[in-house]
Parts: C-alpha cells; structure tokens; sequence
C-alpha cells in the first residue's frame, strides 16, 4: 500500500488494522517491520496520501477498492487441521465490510486463500437484503521478503483475476488503472477468479519444490564428492531451467511456502486427488528431512555427542534482510540441538526479539547474543543458518581464536570462504560438498 501510495499520488490509500499498537507503529518511526527501503517510502506518502488508522468502520464506508490482506494461517482443529486454511479472519472482514458499506465496493483479495474462496467472499457480501454491490477480484501478491520494494516497484507481473460479467470486467479495469500508473501494461496479466487463486499457490509449489529438489542433490553430493554449487550452476545455465531458487540450504523457511504448498495438497484431498496430493507433500517433507539432515551432519562431526558443548548460531531469520523467523529453519535446528543438550548463542542482526519469542519455552541452554564475536566466545563450532552479508565480512582468526579446539563450522548456506576457514584450522562443513577437515 506504500509503493501504491507514493506512485499514485492522486488516490487516497488507507490502511487499518485492529491492532491498535501496530497502527501506532506505523505511524511512528520504527515500523513494525524491517525490510529495506520501506521506512523512507512511508515517511514521504505518510500523512500527505497514505494513512494508517484503527477506524475500521469509516474507513470501509469511505473506501471505493477494499483490499483484504488479513492472515490465513494453516488451520490447527478440526477438519483439514494441519493442512487447510483457517479463513475466520476473511469471513470477520467479509462481514464487517457488509455491515458498513453504503456504497458499492469493489473487494479485492490479496491473501492467499484456497481456490474458490472468492465465492465464500461473496456468498457472505451479498447474502441477506443489502443494494450494495460488492464485485469479488483475486490479485494475488508475489512480493517477497526482504526485496518486497524493489518486488513491488518492478514487478515481474501483476495478476488480477475477476469474475467474466460486465461489472466484474469493469471493476478489473479500475484496478488496473491503479497499477497502470507505474507496471508495464504487458506485465499486467488477467485470468478468472480460480486461475488466478490456484497461480499463487502454484507459484509458491514450484519455487519450494525447487529447493527440495536441489536439495535432495546436496546429499547425493555430500556423499559422491560431488559440488551442489557447480551442480546447480551447470544445471541452471540451460535457460529451460533458470538459475534462481536453486541454491542448496538448511530447508526453506517463511510464512508462504509450506502453508501453501499443504493448502495445495489439502485441495488435491478434497477433490480425492490422492496421488497428487502425495507427489506435493513430498516437497514438504523433504524440507523436513533437510533440516533433520543439518542437525545429524553437526552431531557426527562433532563426535555423535553435544552434550555440554557450546554452539553459536549464525542467523536465526528464514532468511537475509529480515527480521521475520516464521517457520524458520532455525526454529526447528535450534530445538533439536538443544534436545542433544547443547548449548546455544543465538546471534542474528534484526531477528533476536522473534527468536526469544519462537524459544520461550525453552527454560535453559540457549543465550541470545547481538555480537557475533560475543556469541563465539568458547563455542566447540558455529552452525551458519541465515546467510547475512555481514557473515562474509567478519575476522574468522578472531572468531577462531575464541573458540574451543577443534573447531567446527557449519556452513548450511555455503555461504562463506571454505578454503580460507580450513587454512586458519577450522574443520569445514558445508552443504552438498566434501568437508574439509584436519581430523
Ligand atoms: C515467497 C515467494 O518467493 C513470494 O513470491 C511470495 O509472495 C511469498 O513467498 P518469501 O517467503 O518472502 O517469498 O521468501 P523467499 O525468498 O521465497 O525464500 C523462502 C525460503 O526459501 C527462505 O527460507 C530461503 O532461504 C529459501 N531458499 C530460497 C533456499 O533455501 N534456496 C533458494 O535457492 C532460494
């Protein structure tokens, strides 16, 4: 709503929420979350044509376009638990956009929600004796975190799915306008409201199924003595393939993949696809098998014990330029090296606060720590989750002289110089490539 904001300075965009901390967050200098570029955007567009409010009911009154982007997490009860969408909050908003609307709305779908759900949002807008009209439009959102400016300012398509009838095709076009202020109109794309539902999930299928994919062969090289890193290289050179999303790593982490792709497989369930539902939950459980993987490679290195043994943990966010750790690989690497009873310096730049949060249960053996020397101080080896540029640029002679003999590093991201550690005498073990170890 920023980046619409600052590139359509003739609309008036209002974002409400009924979390009254979080508008006060919005509108004060430290928003509520950290991705680059977004603080400078909001502080020019705020108060001259974007807004941040809790003034739920008069906002839906005044607004013309209504975009719902409430959380759709994976249901945990009752039917589909574990699996389908829980979309209370979509009906909640369903209904509170009918109780205050007095004039024609039109309704668009950013959450990401099960195929078909566009008709649950309507069935509930227009049920009971109400004139209003409310037109249903799907356009889905492909930012990710951590470039979600530079995804929004020049994206590689924008997606708007509608209903086929002469008000649903109208109503696209007044969200195209909104776009067509700054994307290429050959980057907009339309489709019906179910194409452009199942493109999101598909999407976000394909991008996770990529990673189990690659690292799947990160094990095969682990053991052949072949390089994940010029295996991908060489395979995401044909240009049929591409080389994105093909780096080797501990498990894919954030709020997207794994909830769609089960969302996805629960869909398949329903329509008793069952041999399709298996081939997609198969991505998920490899990403499980991934981090488990991690977690076992340190244990046998480190002489199949942990007990006692200190461990700093370089990374913490499902990723770099974010303080974000939901369904964080590390979340699940952390528990399980605690369960081996060792014990962790958790360091991360931006995701400590989340990081205390994921591991409140914890009673003890873990210490979260902002600077990375501090957080090795002792430690028998780092394990590297999160590849943050400013890993590369650390002293690892430093690091190494801090730390307990032999040392260990972990590196699930290949992220830094191996050669370069195994000279100053670390013992080197990187992902999908022979360790490089003095033992
Ligand atoms: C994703 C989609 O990319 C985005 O289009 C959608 O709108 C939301 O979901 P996001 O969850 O922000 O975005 O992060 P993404 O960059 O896709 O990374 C997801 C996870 O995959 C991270 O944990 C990342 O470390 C991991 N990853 C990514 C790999 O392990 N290897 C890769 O090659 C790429």
């Amino acid at each position: 709503m920023t980046i619409i904001a600052s590139k359509c300075p003739d609309y008036k965009v209002t974002v409400v929420d009924i979390s009254e901390e979080r508008i006060n967050a919005w509108n004060s200098d430290k928003l509520p979350i950290f991705e680059p570029g977004l603080l400078e955007r909001v502080l020019k567009a705020r108060g001259k044509n974007l807004f941040f409010s809790t003034e739920i009911d008069r906002c839906i009154d005044e607004a013309d376009i209504i975009f719902v982007s409430v959380n759709t997490p994976t249901k945990m009860f009752g039917e589909g638990a574990g699996k389908a969408v829980d979309l209370q909050f979509i009906e909640q908003t369903a209904r509170r956009i009918k109780e205050n609307a007095k004039s024609n709305k039109i309704v668009v779908e950013k959450s990401t929600i099960p195929v078909r759900a566009a008709e649950t949002l309507a069935k509930i807008l227009h049920s009971g004796n109400n004139s209003v009209q409310f037109e249903i439009l799907s356009n889905p959102e492909f930012m990710a975190e951590g470039t979600g400016v530079r995804d929004m300012e020049a994206p590689d398509r924008i997606l708007i799915g509608s209903m086929d009838t002469p008000s649903g095709l109208a109503a696209r076009n007044i969200l195209m306008d909104v776009y067509l202020h700054w994307v290429p109109k050959e980057r907009l794309i339309t489709t019906n409201l179910w194409s452009s539902e199942l493109s999101k999930l598909v999407s976000n299928a394909f991008l996770a199924q990529r990673i189990s994919s690659i690292n799947t062969i990160a094990s095969i090289c682990e053991v052949t003595g072949a390089d994940v890193t010029e295996v991908s290289r060489a395979v995401g050179m044909d240009s049929r393939i591409g080389s994105k999303f093909l780096n080797a790593g501990p498990g894919f982490g954030g709020s997207c993949f794994r909830k769609d792709i089960l969302n996805l497989v629960y869909l398949c369930e329903y329509y008793q696809l069952n041999e399709i539902a298996a081939f997609w939950e198969q991505v998920v459980s490899l990403n499980d098998y991934q981090m488990e993987r991690f977690v076992k490679r340190i244990l046998q290195a480190m002489f199949n014990t942990l007990v006692g043994k200190k461990l700093a943990i370089f990374g913490f966010a499902f990723k770099p330029d974010t303080g974000d750790t939901r369904d964080a690989p590390a979340i699940y690497i952390c528990k399980r090296l605690l369960e081996e009873k060792a014990f962790l310096n958790i360091t991360d730049p931006h995701a400590l606060n989340n990081a205390r949060k994921d591991l409140q249960d914890i009673e003890e053996g873990v210490d979260f720590i902002e600077d990375p020397y501090q957080a090795v101080e002792g430690a028998h080896g780092i394990a590297l989750i999160t590849e943050w540029a400013s890993y590369k640029k650390l002293d690892y002679q430093k690091i190494f002289d801090k730390m307990e003999k032999p040392a260990f590093i972990f590196d699930g991201r290949n992220h830094l110089d191996h050669k370069a550690l195994y000279e100053i005498g670390f013992n080197v073990y990187p992902i999908g490539k022979p360790a490089l170890k003095h033992l």
